[in-house]
C-alpha cells in the first residue's frame, strides 16, 4: 500500500499502473498543492489547470516537457525572471521545439503549422487514413489475434503524420523502419538501423532538411513545397532549420500520444463488451467514445510551466522560478467538473470539456487529427473484427487483468495490448 504522504510521484513505480488514487488524494487535500520532494506545485483541479494554461504572461513553457528535471543554467533571482529565461534560452534542453517556446517565438513557430493544418489538407489526410487503416488491418486480420500497439497503433499514427507532412508514399517504409514501427520480418535495406533507432528525430531532421532545401530550390505542386515556402506573420522567410524542426516535432508530439489513445480505446472495447456492442449498434456514438477515452485515459498525464513572475497559483504564493505541474489526467477526473469521474460513460454530456489536449496558446494543434485517427480506426476495426476480446493468456481473466504501463511521469499508455477477435469477411 503506497503512503501518499511520502510518495515521490516522479520516481515511484507504484503510481505508474494507476496514478488516479494519488491524483485524487492530492486534489482532495487541495487542487493546488506543493509536493514535498521537488518543491513542484501540483495542479490537479480542472478550473485551476485551465487558469494556468491560459495565463502565458505569468507562466513560461520553457520546462514544459521535463519539468523539475530540466537542468537550468541559472538560479532564479527577483520577482520577474523573464530576462533570465531569455538570456539562457538556448541552453535549456528542447528549446528548439515549439512546446517549450514563449511568445513571440512561439507565435512564429505556430504560424508555420497553421499554414499546414488547413481544412483541405486535413480532408486529404483523412482520405489517406481510411486506406491506411485497411492496409495495416490486412497485415494481421486473418490471424484472429494481435499485439495491437505494434501491429496497428504505432505504425498507423506514425504514417498519418508522415502523410500530413507530405512525405512521398515511396518513402513511407523508410520512416516506418526509422521509427521502429516496421512490419515484422521486413527490413529496409539502405538504413543503418542501430544508429537511426537511437535517435529517429535526428534522422527525420536530416531527411526533412533535404526535402525542404529541395523544394525551395525547385518548388513543386505538393505539401512539402507549401511547408518549405511558408512565411512568418511579418512576411519574413523562416530559416530551413526552423521549418524542419516544426515539421519533425510533429512526429514526437503526434505519434506516441495518438498510439496511446488508440491502445486505450481498444482496451476499453475488449474490457467492456457492453460498450463494444453499443458502438456496433450505433456508430454515431464513436466520437463521444473517443472523447471519453481521452478524458479517462488522458495520454498526456502532466505538462509543466515555470512561473516567470511571482504570482499565486490557486491560493499558493509562487515566487518567480517555481515549477508548476499541470495534470490533464488529474483535472479530467475532477469531481467538481465531471460527475462520477472514474466511470466510463457514453452518456456524459460535458465530455468535450476535458483538457486532454491542454488549453491556451499551447493547446494541441493535432487534436482534430487525433480525433479523426480515433474515429477512422474504430470504424474500420468494428467493421473487420467481430467479438474483440482481451487475450486472457497474456493479460489474465476478467477481474484479474494484468496490464503494464510505460514507466514515465509524463505519458500514460500500455506497453502492450494483446487482443483476439473473429475476422469478418
Ligand atoms: C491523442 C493524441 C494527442 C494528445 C493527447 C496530445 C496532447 C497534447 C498536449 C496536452 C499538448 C500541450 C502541451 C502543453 O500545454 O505544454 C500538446 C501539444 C502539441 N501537440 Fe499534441 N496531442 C496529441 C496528438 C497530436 C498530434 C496527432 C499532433 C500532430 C500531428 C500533435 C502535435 C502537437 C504539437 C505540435 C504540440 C505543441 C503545441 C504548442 O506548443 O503550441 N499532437 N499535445
Amino acid at each position: 500500500m503506497t503512503d501518499f504522504d511520502t510518495v515521490d510521484y516522479f520516481t515511484d513505480p507504484d503510481l505508474v499502473s494507476d496514478p488516479n488514487p494519488y491524483f485524487d488524494y492530492l486534489r482532495n487535500k487541495c487542487p493546488v498543492q506543493r509536493e514535498p520532494h521537488h518543491g513542484v506545485i501540483a495542479v490537479t483541479g480542472w478550473e485551476e489547470a485551465n487558469a494556468v494554461y491560459k495565463d502565458s504572461e505569468s507562466f513560461s513553457s520553457c520546462i514544459a516537457v521535463m519539468g523539475p528535471f530540466t537542468p537550468l543554467p541559472f538560479a532564479a533571482e527577483g520577482d520577474d525572471i523573464t530576462e533570465q529565461i531569455e538570456q539562457h534560452r538556448t541552453e535549456i534542453p528542447m528549446y528548439e521545439h515549439m512546446v517549450t517556446m514563449d511568445p513571440p517565438e512561439h507565435t512564429n513557430a505556430r504560424s508555420i503549422l497553421t499554414s499546414l493544418l488547413t481544412p483541405k489538407r486535413l480532408k486529404e489526410n483523412e482520405d489517406f487514413m481510411w486506406r491506411l487503416a485497411d492496409r495495416y488491418l490486412d497485415e494481421f486480420i486473418a490471424d484472429g489475434k494481435c499485439e495491437f500497439l505494434a501491429a496497428y497503433a504505432k505504425p498507423f499514427s506514425l504514417l498519418v503524420v508522415a502523410d500530413l507532412l507530405g512525405v512521398p508514399e515511396a518513402d513511407h517504409d523508410e520512416f516506418r523502419a526509422a521509427f521502429g514501427a516496421e512490419r515484422p520480418g521486413s527490413r529496409v535495406g539502405s538504413l543503418d538501423h542501430e544508429t537511426i533507432s537511437a535517435n529517429p528525430l535526428e534522422w527525420a531532421d536530416e531527411k526533412f532538411t533535404q526535402y525542404i532545401e529541395d523544394r525551395r530550390r525547385e518548388p513543386r505542386d505538393d505539401v512539402l513545397t507549401s511547408i518549405a515556402t511558408a512565411k512568418y506573420p511579418d512576411g519574413s522567410t523562416p530559416e530551413v532549420i526552423d521549418v524542419v524542426r516544426t515539421a519533425t516535432f510533429l512526429f514526437a508530439a503526434g505519434q506516441e500520444t495518438t498510439a496511446k489513445l488508440l491502445g486505450a480505446a481498444m482496451q476499453i472495447l475488449g474490457d467492456r463488451p457492453d460498450i463494444q456492442q453499443q458502438l456496433r449498434e450505433d456508430r454515431s456514438r464513436i466520437p463521444v467514445f473517443i472523447e471519453e477515452c481521452l478524458r479517462m485515459e488522458s495520454p498526456v498525464k502532466t505538462v509543466f510551466r515555470m512561473t516567470r513572475k511571482s504570482t499565486t497559483v490557486g491560493d499558493l504564493d509562487s515566487p518567480a522560478g517555481t515549477t508548476v505541474m499541470v495534470s490533464p489526467g488529474a483535472a479530467n477526473r475532477d469531481p467538481r467538473r465531471f460527475e462520477n469521474p472514474h466511470e466510463f460513460s457514453l452518456e456524459r454530456k460535458n465530455v468535450r470539456e476535458h483538457i486532454a489536449f491542454s488549453r491556451g496558446i499551447h493547446s494541441c494543434p493535432g487534436a482534430p487529427l487525433a480525433r479523426v485517427e480515433g474515429r477512422v480506426s474504430i470504424e474500420r476495426i468494428l467493421d473487420r473484427m467481430a467479438d474483440i476480446r482481451i487475450d486472457e493468456d497474456k493479460h489474465g481473466p476478467v477481474g484479474h487483468r494484468n496490464y503494464t504501463y510505460e514507466p514515465t511521469f509524463i505519458l500514460r499508455g500500455l506497453t502492450e495490448l494483446n487482443i483476439t477477435f473473429t475476422p469478418v469477411g
